[in-house]
């Protein structure tokens, strides 16, 4: 199976990256043929400041590497690194309907927030389909806030296999891989954990930091005593995916009978937290340590993804006839 996904560098790694996408790119790169990548063009519809952006790219690489990303099991790359991106990018565009894009609820979401409403923004999911439909991929782990963009990729991908297609399919229509468990992690305040609602638990972040964010997660007022719902409850949403089933067990059981204080599950949660990601702490000190080190899987990465990249940009352009 061809595995794909791309993830932005818009700044740190939030924990609801790491349960909506990143444990999967992990646990997909054994047995496939993986490929994940920094999304350094799409980053550019909200980061304007170039040495930002560039220090963001390197982090994530570094990120990516350090929580497990194993450059010898899945190519990892940047997305600029393959120009071939944005010339099929244009070709899609040459058949995708404004109205598919105008329906797009994170364009309209971001321009509701105030954001202008620039034509990269408006293009955004023409260059995802680009970036999943170049690697002929088979199947994108991703958060549930991406369903719809995979679905305009297939909508994409079968308009061109219609127009051009001659009875042989241009291009392979990809499957998105979400997983329930995880497909929408609650941030602080019970939204969608996201960068763009500052309600983030960093991955990377110094325990004592993580802590004082675990402190900050809302929750109703019921005191220790007062029995408490579990699946109502943002805070518990959270202490699940990183409790042990046993603690799982024995929390819960005192939420619903009462005698446990949201306090306690808090500075649990943070303890649990911190010594998930610390071997990964450890490793990515390593790497920010030797960037030549990450250059070097960078320069890699973008070889191997521009060689099955050219492929698939080479069937297109003969397809539409411009080759
Ligand atoms: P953000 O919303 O913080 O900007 P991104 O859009 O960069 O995050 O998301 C990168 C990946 O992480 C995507 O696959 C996305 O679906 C997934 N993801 C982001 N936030 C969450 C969340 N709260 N729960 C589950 N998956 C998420
Ligand atoms: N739009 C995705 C996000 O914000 C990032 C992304 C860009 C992506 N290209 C992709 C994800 C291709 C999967 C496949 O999270």
């Amino acid at each position: 199976m061809r595995v794909l996904s791309g993830i932005q560098p818009s700044g740190g790694l939030h924990i609801g990256n790491y349960f909506g996408a990143i444990r999967q790119y992990l646990a997909l790169q054994h047995g496939n043929d993986a490929f994940y990548f920094v999304a350094d063009y799409h980053a550019l519809t909200s980061v304007r400041d170039a040495d930002r952006l560039r220090r963001a790219v390197f982090d994530v690489l570094a990120d990516l590497l350090a929580l497990g990303l194993d450059p010898e099991e899945a190519t990892l790359f940047v997305q600029s690194d393959v120009p071939e991106t944005t010339e099929l990018a244009w070709l899609l565009s040459s058949v995708t309907p404004m109205g598919w894009l105008e329906k797009c609820v994170s364009y309209k979401d971001k321009v509701a927030q105030g954001i202008p409403a620039e034509h990269g923004l408006f293009a955004y999911p023409v260059l995802q389909a680009a970036d999943i439909l170049l690697y002929d991929a088979d199947v994108v782990p991703v958060g549930q806030d991406q369903k719809q963009h995979l679905e305009v990729t297939r909508d994409i991908a079968e308009r061109f296999n219609n127009v051009y297609g001659r009875g042989e399919p241009v291009f392979r229509l990809p499957e998105p891989y979400i997983l329930e468990t995880a497909a929408v992690v609650p941030g602080l305040d019970g939204r969608k954990m996201s960068k763009s609602y500052e309600n983030t638990i960093e991955i990377f972040d110094e325990p004592k930091a993580i802590l004082k964010k675990c402190k900050r997660i809302v929750t109703d007022s019921r005191p220790v005593e007062e029995p408490k719902d579990p699946e109502g409850d943002n805070l518990f949403q959270l202490f699940k995916l990183f409790a042990p089933a046993d603690e799982r067990t024995e929390v819960e059981r005192r939420y619903r009978a009462g005698g446990i204080g949201y306090g306690e599950v808090k500075t649990r949660l943070a303890e649990h937290i911190a010594a998930h990601f610390a071997p990964a702490r450890a490793r990515r000190a390593e790497w920010v340590a030797h960037p030549a080190r990450v250059s070097e899987v960078r320069a890699a990465g973008a070889e191997q993804a521009r060689r099955a990249a050219r492929v698939v940009l080479d069937r297109a352009r003969a397809a539409c006839g411009v080759a």
